[in-house]
């Protein structure tokens, strides 16, 4: 297939009719999210007040759910890999009974880091490297040198827990110490995405981003395709920006889907899918890509032979790391002739365009000059997004005045 067998025109006037109600929908979507009166984009301060950014990690990144890695990273018992989360050092491993466990960095007898390696494997008890203390992979502590003569309580020093839990191979921890489950936060997400078995599926390619933008422009910038003619010719080639539907904005994701064009079986370089299909989906969710936002950190592109995932990692008021990755079935990746590049070099092209222009909007925001401007329908889930983090930072400070009164 060539993508000479593909229209490239994305003209109004063309629109079939089913095309076009489905537009009306999504600015239907996009007027439920709240445009009643027209909407603005946020003020500087949210993208460049180290403040203000203190203040987000503290209610986004301390607060909610935050997806670290994948369950294939701690295959077996007492594996274990180190995530920085908002400068917080997190221990995740997994116990002999297969649990997940998460732990703050910290030894609870001077305050030592336990760990310095990026990922390893516990020789069954994590050791302080300082005066020994022991502890075991699920946080209580075993062994403390000479401590035994001055009415100290070993049970009264575990390892500092986080909360920790698994959903289709994507494991998330909680800082927070009052936390709701996991499912709270995923609401609908598990029944919409079973058919695409993530928890089957495995890590082909990893690749890290340093993008000098606040983290929201890239979470702005993901939720929406009017950019995609102008930004993204290629990707522009493979999906119509007026095609699909937004799910009605929730309290912890927000997403749709679009529709390859005719001719085209999955997002790559050609539009041409070289892998089996992922099994159990149907034909409906064999003809579209799903973009999804699990708050604050996680992005989930579904495709019908793929899983893109990627994780935000804010360093500062300007700066995002970005974690982007690959998953494929294990079937395919077990064949002599699997390859991916068609789709690694495809979305690596569009990811830099997209933290290209995020580096842009940081850069034009900090102009003096800059003033809130006006969202269009079309951007129904940047202003879901934005309203939620206003809220947020309300919510959070009514929180602060009534611990300060
Ligand atoms: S600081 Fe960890 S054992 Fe002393
Ligand atoms: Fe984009």
């Amino acid at each position: 297939m060539s993508l000479g067998h593909i229209s490239l025109g994305w003209n109004m006037s063309k629109l079939t009719k089913s095309m076009r109600a489905k537009a009306g929908r999504r600015a239907e979507t996009s007027r439920q999210a709240g445009t009643r009166a027209q909407q603005k984009t946020l003020p500087r301060r949210y993208y460049t007040d180290p403040e203000n950014f203190r203040c987000e990690m503290e209610t986004f990144f301390y607060g909610m759910w935050v997806c670290v890695g994948r369950s294939e990273q701690l295959a077996s018992a007492r594996e274990f890999f180190l995530r920085d989360v908002a400068g917080e050092s997190i221990i995740i491993t997994r116990n002999e009974g297969g649990v997940v466990h998460a732990f703050y960095n910290v030894c609870r007898h001077r305050g030592t880091q336990l760990c310095r390696e990026a990922e390893g494997k516990f020789a069954g008890r994590i050791q302080c490297p300082y005066h020994g203390w022991t502890y075991g992979l699920d946080g209580k502590l075993l062994g403390a040198p000479h401590m035994d003569d001055c009415g100290f309580r070993r049970e009264e020093y575990p390892l500092y827990a986080v909360g920790a839990e698994e959903w289709a191979g994507h494991i998330f921890v909680n800082l927070a110490k009052r936390r709701d489950p996991l499912r709270e936060q995923l609401g609908e997400l598990p029944g919409k995405f079973a058919a695409w078995g993530m928890q089957n599926l495995r890590m082909h390619k990893r690749m890290v981003y340093d993008v000098k933008a606040n983290w929201k422009l890239i979470v702005q910038n993901y939720n929406e395709c009017l950019h995609c003619p102008v930004l993204h010719p290629a990707l522009h080639r493979i999906t119509d920006y007026l095609s699909g539907d937004n799910d009605r904005p929730q309290a912890g994701y927000i997403g749709g889907s679009m529709e390859f064009r005719s001719g085209v079986q999955t997002m790559s370089t050609d539009g041409e899918r070289r892998r089996a299909h992922l099994p159990g989906l149907n034909e409906k969710q064999r003809r579209v890509v799903m973009y999804y936002t699990v708050y604050p950190n996680l992005f989930l592109s579904l495709h019908p032979d793929y899983v893109m995932a990627h994780t935000l990692w804010p360093q500062a008021v300007d700066r995002t790391q970005v974690i982007c990755e690959w998953h494929f079935h294990p079937t395919e990746m077990a064949k002599v002739d699997f390859r991916a590049d068609d789709v690694v070099e495809f979305w690596d092209q569009t990811n830099r365009e997209d933290w290209g222009i995020s580096e842009l909007g940081q850069k034009g925001i900090c102009s003096r000059a800059y003033q809130p401007g006006p969202y269009s329908p079309r951007e129904g889930l940047p202003q879901a997004f934005d309203r939620m983090i206003v809220r947020c930072e309300k919510e959070g400070g009514r929180r602060q005045n009534q611990l300060d009164s």
